[in-house]
């Protein structure tokens, strides 16, 4: 073989080398826009299955990250912020705390009652707005130990005058408590979110609310939750997106 003959016999070599390659790098690309289609349609699925049934728009990103940095500048002074700003662990976080105050203040309720204190974050967030409104809020907790670490926080707060904790099973206190409520906040991890919808809807005065924490979780910790709410024809029930999981807001709009 002469030397003409050796490069031309190389050159042909190349030639296939290249080709291959350009075949893998398309086959990998289509197969990397396939997954990518349908990665976004399934997530589209997902979100589309989870809002069923939304009455409400959700709010824009761009909304919630504004009112987020103005969560605390335009509060009355007040020696709950301070506290707040303490780690309450798994609490519901300022978006969610911000946005019931909002809530609670805007519409004037005065009889509140929060399921599942917790160290206390969101029972502070209410206590705040009921000094606005000139209410009172129940909070019930039904661990003796994380108790006394909210009644410390609300203390510090100098919100006992205003959040009344009860240590017991909801189960059991509701009942106990004379009267109706206008504004009722979930939060049990989802876990009994049903059933203290269904306790506690015809509990609720016209106009009042129960709104739930993580409405996006709810599909996975009380997924009858979200049915039973748009089932009930005396609320009126929308999904507000926020950065914890979304709230799941439910507004009697009848006597039941
Ligand atoms: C996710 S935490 C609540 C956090 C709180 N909302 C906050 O923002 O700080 C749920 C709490 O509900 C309490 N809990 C669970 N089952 C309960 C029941 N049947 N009655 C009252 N409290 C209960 C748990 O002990 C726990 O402290």
């Amino acid at each position: 073989m002469n030397t003409v003959e050796l490069r031309a016999n190389g050159t042909a070599t190349h030639g296939w080398i290249r080709r291959i390659a350009r075949w893998v790098t398309v086959a990998a690309l289509g197969i990397w826009v396939a997954l990518a289609l349908l990665v976004s349609a399934g997530l589209g699925f997902g979100m589309r299955t989870l809002l069923v049934g939304m009455k409400t728009p959700p709010l824009l990103t761009a909304e919630l990250f504004t009112r987020d940095a103005k969560s605390f500048s335009d509060l009355p002074d007040t020696p709950a912020i301070p506290v707040l700003h303490r780690d309450f662990g798994p609490a519901i976080g300022v978006s969610d705390g911000r946005r019931l105050y909002d809530m609670v203040v805007s519409r004037g309720y005065r009889r509140a009652l929060d399921v599942g204190t917790g160290n206390g974050y969101a029972a502070l967030w209410l206590g705040m707005a009921m000094r606005a409104t000139g209410g009172k809020a129940i909070t019930i907790e039904i661990d003796p130990a994380t108790a006394r670490q909210a009644r410390r926080n609300i203390q510090d707060a100098q919100l006992e005058n205003v959040v009344d904790l009860r240590i017991n099973d909801v189960f059991r206190e509701v009942p106990a408590i004379p009267g109706d409520f206008d504004f009722v906040f979930l939060d049990l991890g989802g876990v009994h979110h049903e059933r203290l919808l269904e306790m506690l809807s015809p509990r609720l005065a016209p106009g009042g609310a129960i709104v739930s924490h993580n409405a996006l979780g709810l599909r996975f910790t009380a997924a009858g939750y979200l049915p039973a709410a748009w089932r009930n024809a005396n609320l009126e029930t929308g999904i507000l997106p926020t950065l914890s999981g979304g709230l799941a807001i439910s507004v009697k709009t009848a006597r039941e």
